[in-house]
């Protein structure tokens, strides 16, 4: 719980307070996963395919009034960035499946404001304003005040944390006038967290590294033959760590020896054919799907495992663990042929529901720029 102290605010620059700015960014799902051995600080060198989809969080900035608080009182949903400036961040769960909505609510009550990754990257910023203008961004008594509508499963392996982050670094941005540019930006985001590059990036993309070194692939090829690819994803009611799964993952030795490195990128972006596949059709890469964390994931899940079999048995062209999981993603021939396999899996007991989406989805951006 944060104390507001709002003499905190005395030595504050003029920056003209403007409206909301809003900005959303994108989930994504991996199409290709291969994961190395850990390295030194425990962090896996990846070979990543990320495809960005239609499902976004938006982030509203605003900077708006302390309350009139008594000296001492204290706020659950405010944090300090480390020079003391207060962020106020509230979620809002926005699903179109009522039963998500729920599932999302209550995973949302439990993620504390200094942990959620969109106050770590207003903080990041507002450090930064301080930092080149020697003085705070906030007008004194006020805070910067964040919204973030949450429409990506939580904890559901399709980086809605890293979207919130996104969206978050975009907006604030902006609000502080930081003109960053968008490589600033993805710096700063992978100090975050390693998939917020992907979701700054949007399309579809090569991330290497530890998935956080992008290299979009749809954007320098117009002619390739693209088509979008429809998603059926099933949410499991319980969310599943992402360390854990590495963890797990590690103790059976399961990281290849050989991932290409960041260094490599020109030579596997002129060789490697699995990137130019990966822009076709959905047949060609209902064929690709590959996802190293899979069989871990469903030791520690098991129901998971039942999940994907009975996804399997339905006629969705592949199905795959998002990520680290526990969300599947079915892939789908047509948008009414998602529509008909969400029906259709939405029966199943593990599924607790299903959202239909689809890719390539735009990169982070402003709304009403
Ligand atoms: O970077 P991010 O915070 O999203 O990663 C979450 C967790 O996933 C890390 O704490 C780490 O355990 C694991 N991870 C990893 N190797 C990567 C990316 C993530 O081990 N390349």
């Amino acid at each position: 719980m944060t104390k507001l102290n709002q003499s905190k605010t005395a030595t504050t620059s003029a920056l003209d307070t403007q409206g909301t700015v809003t900005a959303s960014a994108p989930g994504k799902i991996n199409l290709v996963l291969q994961a190395g051995k850990p390295d030194e600080k425990g962090y896996h060198p990846l070979y990543s395919i990320f495809e960005t989809v239609s499902l976004r969080e938006t982030c509203h900035a605003s900077f708006a009034l302390l309350p009139d608080c008594e000296t001492g009182q204290a706020y659950t949903d405010f944090a300090l960035t480390p020079s003391g400036y207060p962020i106020k961040v509230e979620n809002k769960a926005d699903f179109a499946d009522a039963q998500a909505n729920r599932i999302a609510a209550q995973a949302l009550a439990e993620v504390e404001v200094s942990k959620h990754l969109a106050f770590k990257a207003a903080s990041l910023l507002v450090e930064l304003y301080i930092e080149r203008h020697g003085k705070t961004p906030l007008p004194a008594g006020h805070y910067i005040d964040l919204t973030i509508v949450k429409r990506i499963p939580i904890a559901g392996g399709m980086a809605g944390g890293s979207a919130d982050a996104a969206a978050t670094l975009v907006a604030v941005n902006k609000l502080l006038n930081l003109r960053l540019s968008r490589l600033e930006l993805e710096k700063l985001g992978r100090s975050l967290g390693a998939d917020v590059p992907a979701c700054l990036t949007g399309g579809i993309s090569l991330g290497l590294g530890y998935g956080d070194h992008m290299s979009r692939l749809d954007k320098d090829n117009p002619t390739e033959i693209r088509e979008t690819h429809h998603w059926v994803m099933l949410m499991s009611a319980t969310g599943l760590s992402t360390p854990a799964v590495f963890q797990a993952f590690d103790a059976k030795n399961c990281g290849r020896t050989e991932i290409p490195s960041p260094a490599q990128t020109a030579s596997i972006l002129a060789t490697d054919h699995t990137l130019k596949q990966v822009l076709g059709t959905s047949i060609t890469v209902a064929q690709l799907l590959q996802n190293d964390l899979q069989d871990t994931a469903f030791t520690l899940r098991p129901d998971l495992a039942q999940t994907y079999w009975a996804a399997k048995a339905t006629n969705a062209l592949n199905v795959i663990l998002s990520g680290s999981g526990p969300t599947i993603a079915m892939l789908a021939e047509s948008a009414d042929h998602a529509s008909a396999l969400a029906q259709q899996m939405l029966t199943h007991p593990n599924v607790a529901a299903t959202l239909v989406t689809s890719g390539p989805g735009l990169p982070a951006a402003l709304e009403h720029p």
